[in-house]
């Protein structure tokens, strides 16, 4: 497909940010209704449990903030910079909220896109702040030391748990290991990255989508999910965040066995996927293809394959990752865009969680920001971010 039809989908970004933001006050949208509005929520929705149950909060607030830098690098309008600038204020309290690993994904396309694109050192301030909170999720054990996904440190279901989405998350501790030249950040992102290689992956390059782990030993108590069909299935976005993460490790280490790791994880998911560009919501559940999609699972894979494809040693075998990704790109532009005004997202078909019924065929925030991630990586590689460098064969 012509670049003209990613162009297009960002200049459709671009106008419906217009439209919408007047509309939002100090709201951020995360999923859309049944008839296409935005559902909205503060920034300050922090996560947290309620009895026995999880909730996630606010984790979409940031992509908010990198959709808006990416308007501004299509169109070249600085309102779009300045509007990004004020949401970013209302994001920033965030940055002192350590109860979540979401944290990375919220100033990973909030602050970092700004600090790349502007070299606003305040915005800089607030990512070091964020990162340093993530890193002192790191819990250290005999057997290596994970990032805890979910809850505050104080909370001992909050230290145990570890989750796949983790490894998208990392990309902020190795910003903030360049940024601040410190390799503490980076330790500690590789390690997580290797105690998730030994307990979620398994032995078909399928992932689990939580692990709780003894918190002496680091022994895997459990492998389940939380967001997926069954304990034993493979939640399709967690196949994604985990071809993105250990991409992004690769990226930030240089070291190709991370690469050769993420290529296993995306062998699997397109053996999986057969024909199919966009992907039921979980591999395995049982009633595809009576069962939702989701869109923000193929967005997370295609601006994977997109960094695979500049970093893979071989410049062939980076051409047929590159070729892939432009194949999903193509596919979500044809059928799942919202070019209808009516509906507010980007991109339609994302399935939040379905086991707790939440934007089930829906726009997703982060489906959105992904989507356009991979859209900037195609159309105008280094603007959104740098562009990775190619990694040296071993
Ligand atoms: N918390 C990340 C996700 O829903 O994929």
């Amino acid at each position: 497909m012509p670049t003209d039809t990613y162009k297009r989908a960002l200049d459709l970004l671009a106008t419906k940010l217009l439209e919408d933001e007047p509309r939002l006050g100090v709201q951020f949208p995360y999923v859309t209704d049944e008839t296409g509005a935005w559902l909205t929520m503060p920034a300050s929705h922090s996560a947290g449990y309620t009895g026995s149950g999880w909730s996630h909060g606010n984790w979409f607030c940031g992509f908010w903030v990198g959709l808006l830098v990416a308007a501004h690098l299509q169109t070249g309008e600085t309102r779009f910079l300045d509007l990004a600038r004020e949401r970013m204020q209302l994001v920033a309290q965030r940055a002192r909220d350590g109860s979540t690993h979401d944290i990375g994904f919220i100033f990973e396309s909030s602050a970092i896109p700004l600090v790349w694109v502007t070299g606003d050192p305040d915005c800089a301030a607030i990512a070091l702040n964020a990162a340093d909170r993530l890193r002192r999720r790191l819990i250290t054990t005999w057997n290596g030391a994970y990032v805890s996904a979910w809850g505050p440190l104080d909370d001992e279901r909050g230290r145990r748990s570890s989750a796949i989405d983790t490894m998208a998350n990392l990309p902020l501790l190795n910003w903030a290991a360049e940024h601040a030249d410190d390799g503490s950040f980076r330790l500690a992102a590789e390690a997580h990255a290797c105690m998730t290689r030994d307990a979620f992956i398994r032995s078909d390059w399928s992932t689990s989508h939580a692990v709780e782990y003894d918190l002496v030993t680091g022994e895997r108590l459990r492998a389940f999910t939380f967001q997926g069909y069954a304990d034993w299935s493979c939640w399709t976005r967690g196949q994604a965040w985990a071809i993105y993460g250990f991409t992004e490790t690769a990226r930030a280490t240089r070291k190709v066995d991370y690469l050769v790791l993420a290529e296993n994880l995306a062998d699997y998911y397109l053996a999986r996927m057969g024909a199919r560009l966009v992907p039921y919501w979980d591999f395995d559940d049982p009633t595809a293809p009576n069962c939702p999609l989701d869109s923000s699972a193929a967005a997370v894979v295609a601006s994977a394959f997109l960094t695979m494809a500049k970093l893979h040693p071989d410049e062939t075998t980076g051409a047929v990752w590159q070729h892939r990704g432009l194949a999903i790109l193509d596919a979500l532009c044809a059928t799942c865009l919202a070019s209808e005004p009516s509906h507010r997202g980007l991109l339609k078909h994302g399935c939040y969680s379905l086991p707790h019924r939440i934007g089930t065929d829906s726009a997703v925030l982060f489906g959105d920001w992904f989507f356009t991630e991979a859209l900037c990586a195609a159309v105008m590689p280094g603007k959104l971010h740098p562009v990775p460098q190619r990694l040296a064969r071993r």
